[in-house]
């Protein structure tokens, strides 16, 4: 019994993991058994939900490659293979120049991105950021109004235009505005007593000043820069009890009413904070009793003041960095020298703010802002907004010099109307719950930005059509999804055919393929009466018994079916032109071709080689074999194109390539042994004897005899002599005829004649001239009677 179940335990385990045969690649090597899991293996991965797939329906696995899967006769509609892609939406160049156009200005190219991501892949792209030249520019000042900022707030009452001189050189279009705070209208921060105190705080020092405020805004964004001079010179101080301020309170509210502010969406926001003293932070408002987290909130009442200053305690860091980012704010840390490390790590917690060392009355202010602002938009720094944790984006900074500087998000020391570009990839490192996602990458304190949108290609399309208890799947045993059966607890097998409970071991004999042979070949086991292969690291193992494998075939050179075939159940299945037990054998013919056939006709072409079979022949194509009888005949019309200039081969002009022969003229042909004795006739026909020798470096020789043994030749006078006495006998023989045939014509005319004398004796009466005198005459009209 323990037996049985330590086998059923084996059984759920293979179950669960299969299809458990793996392969030799990353997309088999898994056990993977959805297509989703299938697609998450590796971007190569492909999976094959045809119904009717795989090797003796316990084989192959329908993870994997996508060419071996359509190889394995997958049908291309039941492939499942996203893959990844990427398609830019808006592309709009960058603009030069942001005065005088009334189109939008663009300082990010592109602008909109949207990619299909496979897990595990990933995705380049670049991003090109341009400071545009005359950028219009907000500059809110934000003043802490305690009383020990008496002297600096006198001073900006004269700084007022100065300010908005020096920063109209950098842009035509400025608006500026101002606001002020002190901190928290409640105890301990306050003076609440005397009464007098709440009204006029600085009655403790025998002064008359401002009630205590925590921000009041006083002056909206405005092109009539003079107007800030205006308020500025009706502002007092107020004072408070302790020595940190509520300045970020201010800042937050500053940040996020943009519209009682009037930020612009088209400019560059500064947000010049200035003060002489520390700030309160996040969880300060604790001693007051002040527990509820700021919100992040515009909370500013009809008169422009912060009326939640003692409900909200102060902003964190984290709040203050998200909403300036969402707004495009860059804050400049205008602060006196006491405090300036301080403030100095806030910046660095706080990206895209600047610090400046304020002088004791604020007189280098307008220097102060000036600088920040040019350090600003000296510094383009990527900030990405709403990316998931899957994807992991890395950068590549190229800054001016065209340099690349792996890692870096962020460009410094440029100048206006330069443009910087980032080369940005994006990798889905596994699958997330939702199926896209957009994010946003920009640069720190631009409005513009990019919008990236990721589809996750993670899940399969034939997952829609999945069917519960499905009929695929023993009569609704199993969900029936991309081709392949999950079967219901307790069941078991391919198609949940078998159930846990039905388990008999006398199913095993099923799983025999020769009585007394180990079960499924000893490389699977028997369940449910049918083998289920173990996995194998060299490849995939099939068949009924497991008796199939692609990986024992015959190899050749250590390849196996020598890379020119697929092993197929332990036999190589040979690549087309390719043939043998191990495919190492190629079918073609040519390179048994030489210039007299197929291995010059002295033997078989085999595997791409000439076996010569006729005694004496080697080489390549049998070409040699000066023993043979017919190389004479071979070697015949090279004699006749190499010595003697003439015949088929010169009017070919294939000579040079077909003889490759060493021809040498001697008087008389030598005793070489192993030299061929040839002669032939040629076209005048004399007879040229050659030998045909080859050394013991396979160069052949050709020896021709000097002299062609011709036919003696005829003497020129004998033959002119011969002709003309010929002639002369030819006409004497016809001259004789002639007179013959005369002589005999004669003869005959005279025997003629001799007889029609003798005739013309007794013939006198018959004179032609003689008309008798007797005339009978027919009528011919009359008729008889
Ligand atoms: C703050 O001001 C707003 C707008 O005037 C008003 O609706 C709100 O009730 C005020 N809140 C407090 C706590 O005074
Ligand atoms: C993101 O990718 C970078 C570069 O490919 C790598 O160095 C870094 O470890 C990755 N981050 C995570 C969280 O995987
Ligand atoms: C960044 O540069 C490194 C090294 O030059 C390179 O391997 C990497 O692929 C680059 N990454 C991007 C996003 O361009
Ligand atoms: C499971 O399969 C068995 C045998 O094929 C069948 O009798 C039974 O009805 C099926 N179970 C369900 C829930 O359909
Ligand atoms: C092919 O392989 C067989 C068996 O290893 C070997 O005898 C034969 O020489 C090979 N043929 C070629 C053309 O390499
Ligand atoms: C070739 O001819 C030479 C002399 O003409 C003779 O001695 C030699 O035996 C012949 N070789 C063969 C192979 O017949």
């Amino acid at each position: 019994m323990g037996t049985f179940l330590h086998r059923l335990m084996t059984l759920s385990f293979l179950l669960s993991s299969a299809p458990n045969v793996y392969g030799s690649n990353i997309c088999t090597s898994r056990g993977v058994t959805t297509c989703q899991q299938c697609l998450a293996v590796h971007p190569s991965c492909a999976w094959c939900s045809q119904e009717e797939f795989g090797k003796g329906g316990s084989g192959a696995s329908r993870c994997d490659l996508k060419e071996n899967l359509l190889n394995g006769g997958c049908s291309n509609a039941a492939l499942e293979f996203p893959s990844s892609s990427m398609t830019v939406e808006n592309d709009a160049p960058l603009s030069d120049k942001a005065s005088g156009t009334t189109n939008s200005v663009t300082q990010i190219k592109p602008q909109k991105l949207r990619m299909v991501l496979r897990p595990g892949d990933s995705k380049r792209f670049t991003v090109s950021v341009k400071q545009v030249e005359d950028y219009p520019v907000d500059l809110y000042y934000l003043m802490d109004l305690s009383y020990s900022m008496k002297d600096d707030l006198a001073r900006l009452r004269t700084l007022g235009d100065e300010l908005a001189e020096a920063m109209g050189r950098t842009t035509s279009n400025l608006r500026m505005g101002f606001g002020a705070f002190v901190d928290k209208t409640t105890s301990p921060y306050m003076y609440t007593f005397p009464p007098e105190a709440v009204t006029n705080p600085c009655y403790g020092i025998h002064l008359q000043c401002q009630a205590q405020f925590g921000f009041k805004h006083v002056l909206s964004l405005t092109e009539k820069v003079e107007r800030f001079t205006e308020e500025v010179k009706k502002q007092q101080v107020s004072r408070n009890r302790d020595a940190p301020e509520g300045g970020f309170d201010a800042v937050m509210q500053a940040v996020v009413c943009k519209d009682r502010i009037g930020w612009r969406p088209d400019a560059s926001h500064l947000l010049v904070f200035t003060t002489d003293a520390k700030t309160h932070i996040a969880l300060d408002g604790r001693i007051a009793g002040i527990v509820q987290p700021n919100d992040g909130l515009c909370h500013l009442d009809n008169e422009n003041v912060y009326n939640k200053s003692t409900v909200l305690d102060y902003p964190s860091l984290a709040l203050m960095t998200e909403k300036m980012s969402e707004n495009n704010i860059n804050l400049v840390f205008a602060v006196t020298s006491y405090v300036v490390p301080l403030y100095k790590e806030y910046s660095k917690l706080i990206p895209g703010t600047t610090v400046g060392t304020l002088s004791d009355d604020s007189g280098n202010v307008i220097q102060l802002i000036e600088e920040a602002y040019a350090k600003i938009r000296s510094k383009v720094e990527l900030e990405q907004i709403g990316v998931p944790e899957e994807l992991n984006l890395s950068y590549n900074a190229s800054c001016l010099n065209g340099e690349v500087i792996p890692g870096l998000r962020s460009c410094s020391g440029l100048k206006i109307g330069d443009t910087v570009s980032f080369s940005v990839d994006a990798e889905l490192r596994s699958c997330p719950k939702e199926k896209s996602h957009t994010f946003t990458i920009k640069p720190l304190g631009f409005k513009d930005s990019l919008e990236v949108t990721v589809d996750y290609a993670c899940s399969c399309s034939c997952e829609e059509t999945t069917e519960a208890n499905s009929p695929h799947c023993s009569n609704g045993n199993g969900t029936y999804e991309c081709g392949v059966c999950q079967c219901h607890p307790g069941r078991l097998g391919p198609h949940c055919e078998c159930s846990v409970e039905d388990y008999s071991p006398s199913d095993d004999a099923n799983c025999i393929e020769k009585p007394g042979g180990p079960i499924c070949s000893g490389r699977g086991d028997c369940l449910c009466g049918q083998c289920s292969c173990h996995a194998n690291e060299f490849g995939q193992v099939w068949g009924k018994y497991c008796q199939c494998d692609d990986f024992n075939c015959l190899r050749f050179k250590g390849a196996l079916c020598s890379d020119h075939g697929k092993c197929d159940c332990g036999r190589c299945q040979c690549d087309s032109g390719w043939e043998g037990e191990n495919c190492n054998c190629t079918t073609r013919k040519d390179t048994c071709q030489s210039a007299f056939g197929i291995c010059s006709g002295r033997g078989n072409c085999e595997c791409g080689e000439c076996q010569c079979t006729q005694p004496g022949a080697y080489g390549a194509t049998c070409e040699k074999c000066p023993t043979c009888p017919d190389s004479c005949v071979i070697k015949e019309a090279c004699v006749e194109c190499q010595h003697f200039k003439r015949g088929q081969y010169i009017k070919e002009n294939s000579c040079s390539r077909i003889c490759k022969n060493e021809i040498k003229v001697v008087e008389e042909l030598g005793l070489l042994k192993n030299a061929m004795n040839c002669s032939y006739k040629d076209d005048n026909d004399c007879l040229v004897h050659f030998q045909y020798y080859e050394d013991e470096n396979g160069k052949s020789i050709l020896f021709v005899l000097k002299e062609p043994d011709c036919p003696e030749g005829p003497d020129i006078l004998v033959a002119v002599l011969a002709g003309i006495g010929a002639i002369l006998l030819l006409g004497l023989v016809g001259l004789l005829i002639w007179k013959l045939l005369v002589t005999i014509h004669d003869r005959r005319e005279f025997a003629r004649f001799e007889e029609e004398r003798a005739k013309a004796k007794w013939d006198t009466a018959n004179n032609p001239l003689y008309k008798g005198a007797t005339s009978t005459f027919t009528n011919v009209a009359y008729r008889g009677n």
